[in-house]
């Protein structure tokens, strides 16, 4: 449950991120507050499931966290930057980019649940 939760949220912070940087205005406050909520719920829903990870992978455990936060720091600047109306093709690449390192890594790390295995 606490991984299906991650997932859902996970999915959702990829679709708010796409949202505010596709928009034509910089009027992207409520996105900013949305993807704020969800990091804080993906930080906290992630320590619950970090503790069974961590005993089956504890590099890959350690390399998915710094991994997530570093995008969580890629995607803050890429808002930013958006909301000032100074959004650049790289903060694009490296928000969208850090998301699908974090992806890739949490999947490797979760061993393809909740899809495959229990
Ligand atoms: C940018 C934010 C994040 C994204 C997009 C993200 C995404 C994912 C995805 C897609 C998975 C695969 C399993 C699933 O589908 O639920 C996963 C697994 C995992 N994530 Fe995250 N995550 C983020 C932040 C975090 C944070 C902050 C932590 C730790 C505090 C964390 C800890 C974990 C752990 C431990 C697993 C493996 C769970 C298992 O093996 O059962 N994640 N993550």
């Amino acid at each position: 449950m606490f991984l299906w939760a991650h997932l859902i949220a996970g999915i959702l912070l990829l679709l708010v991120v796409i949202l505010a940087l596709a928009k034509k205005d910089n009027k992207i406050a409520p996105y900013m507050i949305a993807a704020r909520m969800l990091y804080i719920f993906m930080i906290l829903d992630g320590f619950r499931v970090l503790v069974p990870a961590i005993q089956r992978n504890i590099t890959l455990s350690f390399i998915k966290i710094i991994a997530a936060i570093g995008t969580i720091a890629l995607i803050e600047f890429a808002l930013v930057s958006k909301a000032k109306g100074k959004l650049t093709t790289n903060r694009v690449l490296a928000a969208i980019g850090g998301l699908a390192v974090v992806f890739v890594l949490g999947f490797i790390l979760a061993q393809g649940r909740p899809f495959i295995g229990a």
